[in-house]
C-alpha cells in the first residue's frame, strides 16, 4: 500500500489540500485530528476536564467511535450520532487539543490509524503520522504556514460555518493549541527527519495541492 503522511500545525490547511489531494490520487483520505475532537466531544458531552486523564480515561470504553467514509467523504460518528460537524467549534477544538496529550488517548487510536493505512492507499494527515503512527510511509510532507496566515484562513473557515470569532481570539487559540501539540510529552508534533517542508504562505489552495501532488510523482 502506499501511505502518504501529512504533518504539522493547526491551520496550515492540511485537511483541504490532503484532501483534494486524495481525491485526484484515487486514494482515502484519513483526518486524524477527527478522532481526537471526538473524543474531546466525548469528553465534554460527559462533563469531563478534556486535561484531566482521571477523568477521561474511564470514558474510553464507551466512546464507540467509527470512521465512514461516503462518497469519498470521511464522517465520524459517536455511536449513532454523526459528528462531523460538531467537532469543528472552537470549544472542541481546545478539547481535542487537551485530550491528544494524554497518552491513554493516543494509545487508543493508534490501532484505526494503522489499520486503515494497512489496508488503503491513504493520504493521513495529523501531527504524528510520519513521526509515530507510520514511521514507514511512502512519501512524508510537513506542510507549514505563519500563524498569522493560518489564524486568517482558519477566522474564514469557521465564519463559512456561521462561526464567529473574533481574529485576536482564533490567533491566540492558534498558538495555545500549537504550544499544547509541541509540548506535549508523548508524540509531540514536530517535523520528521525525513518529511519534505511545504510551506503555504505564499501559495494559493490550487498551488498547494500541486506541491503535494508533485512530491508523490517523483
Ligand atoms: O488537525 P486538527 O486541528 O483537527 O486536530 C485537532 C487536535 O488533535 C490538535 O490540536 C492536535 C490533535 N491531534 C494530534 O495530537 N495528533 C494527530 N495525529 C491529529 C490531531
Amino acid at each position: 500500500m502506499i501511505n502518504i503522511a501529512i504533518d504539522g500545525p493547526s491551520g496550515a490547511g492540511k485537511s483541504t489540500i490532503a484532501q483534494a489531494a486524495a481525491k485526484r490520487l484515487g486514494y482515502l483520505y484519513v483526518d486524524t485530528g477527527a478522532l481526537y475532537r471526538s473524543l474531546g466531544l466525548h469528553a465534554l458531552r460527559c462533563g469531563a476536564d478534556p486535561g484531566s486523564a482521571e477523568q477521561v480515561v474511564p470514558l474510553l470504553p464507551d466512546a464507540h467511535l467509527t470512521m465512514r467514509h461516503v462518497d469519498g467523504e470521511q464522517r465520524v460518528f459517536l455511536g449513532d450520532d454523526d459528528v462531523s460537524e460538531a467537532i469543528r467549534t472552537p470549544e472542541a477544538s481546545m478539547a481535542s487539543s487537551a485530550v491528544s496529550a494524554i497518552p491513554a488517548v493516543r494509545e487508543f487510536l493508534l490501532d484505526v490509524q494503522r489499520d486503515l493505512a494497512k489496508k488503503n492507499n491513504v493520504i493521513m494527515d495529523g501531527r504524528d503520522i510520519g513521526t509515530v503512527i507510520l514511521p514507514d510511509a511512502t512519501y512524508k510532507i510537513y506542510l507549514t504556514a505563519s500563524d498569522e496566515v493560518r489564524a486568517k484562513r482558519r477566522m474564514l473557515q469557521l465564519q463559512e460555518k456561521g462561526i464567529e470569532q473574533p481574529y485576536e481570539e482564533v490567533l491566540a487559540d492558534i498558538r495555545q493549541r500549537d504550544y499544547n501539540d509541541t509540548h506535549r510529552e508523548v508524540a509531540p508534533l514536530r517535523k520528521a527527519d525525513d518529511a519534505i517542508e511545504v510551506c503555504t504562505d505564499d501559495l494559493t489552495l490550487e498551488e498547494s495541492i500541486q506541491a503535494v501532488l508533485d512530491i508523490v510523482s517523483k
